[in-house]
């Protein structure tokens, strides 16, 4: 049977017309987040999303995406837990090593021409992330010179970010992690231990200014010669994707720098052929016109 065919009351839902419904579900769903709270989740790649939303229909005891729509438009409390499922947080200090160690290699030279430095860390998370970037920065000598902007459309994950407290299980894999990207100094020295956890030396937010915006919908807010988005458009859709680069790429002033996740990549958009690659393998990128 497919969609098209009429259905009588008493046949089962055939694969595609369940299909066809969930699609309709999740449009209604991210059609009333968009218009009641303002945020546009509409161009996210449909299969993460569909994962996340059924992940949050059984967290909320609940049985379908029609009665998860009716919770959120009804509870802002609901909503803002969708948000979070939605947003993936997944992150860790000096995550991919390899990346900060090239970065520190190829880029932070380029960055020492420069009286200043604006940094912005888009999709920043908990924060991890941004406090690597300080530590980089202060044992290259050029904290002082630089300001980081860090955003996220997650509130709760940018409260975390501000605290700079996490887990004291993580520092033994966050401090391999910096070993790996070239750390200069113990780890350790960052931050002071207390009970289970551990807080980031205030000193390494000094120059952070932590900041709510949505790349779907908010536009740029300043001119920077560094940005971070890494693993966050491997949750958008090719449209999506093509209006973030083009917002990075206005945003970049010349010979910027692009930093990407691992799995992601500056080819299949139309701002590819601006930029160079600035390593082999890690993906940052050098914009050239
Ligand atoms: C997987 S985390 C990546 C964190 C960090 N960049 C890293 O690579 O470790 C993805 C982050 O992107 C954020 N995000 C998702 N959609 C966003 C949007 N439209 N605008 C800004 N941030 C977004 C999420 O809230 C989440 O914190």
């Amino acid at each position: 049977m497919t969609t098209t065919e009429r259905r009588s009351d008493e046949q089962p839902l055939a694969r595609t017309d369940k299909d066809e419904l969930e699609n309709i579900e999740i449009e209604l769903l991210l059609c009333g987040i968009h218009r009641l709270y303002g945020y546009d989740f509409r161009n996210y790649s449909l299969p993460s999303l569909r994962r996340r939303i059924w992940h949050r229909v059984h967290g909320e005891n609940l049985s379908s995406i029609s009665a998860l729509q009716e919770k959120v438009l009804h509870d802002r409390a609901c909503f803002e837990r969708l948000i979070y499922s939605l947003s993936i947080p997944v992150t860790e200090m000096f995550r991919d090593p390899s990346m900060f160690r090239t970065f520190r290699q190829k880029a932070v030279p380029l960055l020492r021409n420069y009286p200043s430095i604006r940094i912005w860390h888009a999709g920043c998370s908990t924060g991890e992330e941004v406090y690597s970037m300080a530590i980089l920065l202060k044992e290259e000598g050029l904290y002082n010179k630089a300001r980081i902007y860090a955003t996220d459309i997650n509130n709760r994950s940018l409260q975390q970010a501000k605290e700079g407290v996490y887990e004291i299980s993580k520092m033994q894999q966050y401090s391999q992690n910096h070993m790996e990207a070239g750390g200069k100094r113990a780890f350790s020295e960052y931050y002071t231990a207390k009970s289970n956890s551990v807080i980031f030396q205030p000193e390494l937010r000094k120059n952070i200014t932590f900041a709510e915006h949505n790349l779907a919908t908010d536009t740029s807010f300043n001119e920077f010669h560094v940005i971070f988005c890494r693993n966050v458009m491997i949750y958008f859709n090719d449209e999506l994707r093509e209006h973030v680069h083009r917002l990075f790429f206005e945003s970049l002033s010349r010979y910027g720098l692009l930093v990407l996740g691992a799995k992601e990549s500056i080819h299949f958009n139309r701002y590819s052929d601006s930029y160079e690659p600035l390593g082999r393998v890690e993906k940052i990128y050098r914009k050239i016109k």
